[in-house]
């Protein structure tokens, strides 16, 4: 066919229409965003020139993706996961909010009530042979005060770069735990060194990265979600420094204040010190919350999450 076949103005009723914007009933924000979001869609369509072939194409490959439950994964292989983060970074600026621990995507691979503990955990069960990973820190406000009774939700993938839940070979919960900080704000874990997580082969997402030329790899990280009464809640990771993908993560989700310093400890007596018969790996991470302000974007994310059975 040709591009440009069709008035804007005819797109534009055409929405309105579909979207009920004629109609008294309904909810007013979603005939809102549906209207624009028909709009924009028809418009692409004409510009384009999207042909039924394409069209259908992609309606397929949109259903697939939703049988095999994977819009979680696609909304941050294509941005839109960091997208509204930059969103949101830029909303807390404009509100006065400054500093604190940057965030970044929560992904889709959080489970909710993963056990918890005071001050110190260990999220591995021991079954996985990888570099033991001692990670400590202290959450505190940007004020410096450190924050006691903070909750540090974290969790993160095995060396094969996968999750348990998703992966019915791993143990309930294995490295997923949620710890409470002590007095004096400090939290403390013992687990393995993750390996970065990679798109299921085969998947519809790994087939959209690929069309693009594009790869479906993150490099290894540890996910947190930091709350404490009164702090905006803080969904962040931090990055493995060194790993491969380290900035060319296919969801965005890498920044360069989250690659914390990792320290190789080969000394005998340190190493006897950790409890353990080999070297292991060390970060040390500190949190920084920003305070509940009045008028703010709310960072508490309503979100469907899987449930653990
Ligand atoms: C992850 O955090 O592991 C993840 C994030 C986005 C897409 C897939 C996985
Ligand atoms: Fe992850």
């Amino acid at each position: 066919m040709a591009a440009n076949l069709i008035d804007k103005d005819v797109i534009t009723a055409l929405a309105a229409r579909a979207a009920g914007i004629d109609q008294s009933g309904g909810n007013p924000r979603l005939k809102q965003v549906v209207n624009r979001l028909l709009a924009d869609l028809m418009v692409a369509i004409d510009e384009l020139d999207i042909s039924m072939d394409e069209f259908w194409c992609g309606i397929a490959y949109l259903t697939q993706a939703g049988k095999q439950n994977e819009f979680g994964l696609i909304v941050p292989g294509v941005v839109l996961e960091h997208f509204l983060d930059l969103r949101l970074d830029e909303a807390e600026r404009r509100a006065g909010l400054a500093g604190g621990t940057a965030r970044t995507i929560e992904g889709p691979l959080y489970i909710a009530g993963a056990p918890t503990s005071k001050a110190e955990a260990r999220l591995d069960d021991g079954t996985d042979d990888g570099e033991v990973l001692f990670m400590e820190g202290q959450v505190r406000g940007v004020c410096g005060e450190p924050i006691a009774g903070a909750m540090v939700d974290v969790w993160h993938a095995n060396t094969m770069g996968n999750y348990s839940h998703f992966d019915p070979t791993q143990a309930a919960f294995n490295l997923r735990r949620r710890i409470e900080t002590d007095k004096d704000g400090r939290y403390r874990f013992r687990s393995i060194m993750p390996s970065g997580y990679a798109c299921p082969p085969g998947s519809q997402t790994e087939k959209l990265l690929q069309a693009m030329g594009r790869h479906g790899n993150r490099p290894a990280h540890v996910h947190f979600f930091v709350s404490a009464p009164g702090y905006r809640k803080l969904t962040t990771q931090i990055n493995i420094d060194g790993d491969k993908y380290l900035r060319d993560d296919f969801a965005f989700g890498t920044r360069e204040e989250l690659i914390p310093q990792i320290e190789r400890i080969t000394d005998a007596a340190e190493i006897h010190k950790g409890g353990i018969n080999k070297p292991f790996a060390r970060i040390r991470f500190d949190f920084s919350m920003t305070k509940e302000v009045a008028g703010a974007p709310v960072t508490i994310v309503a979100r469907e999450h899987a449930q653990a059975a």
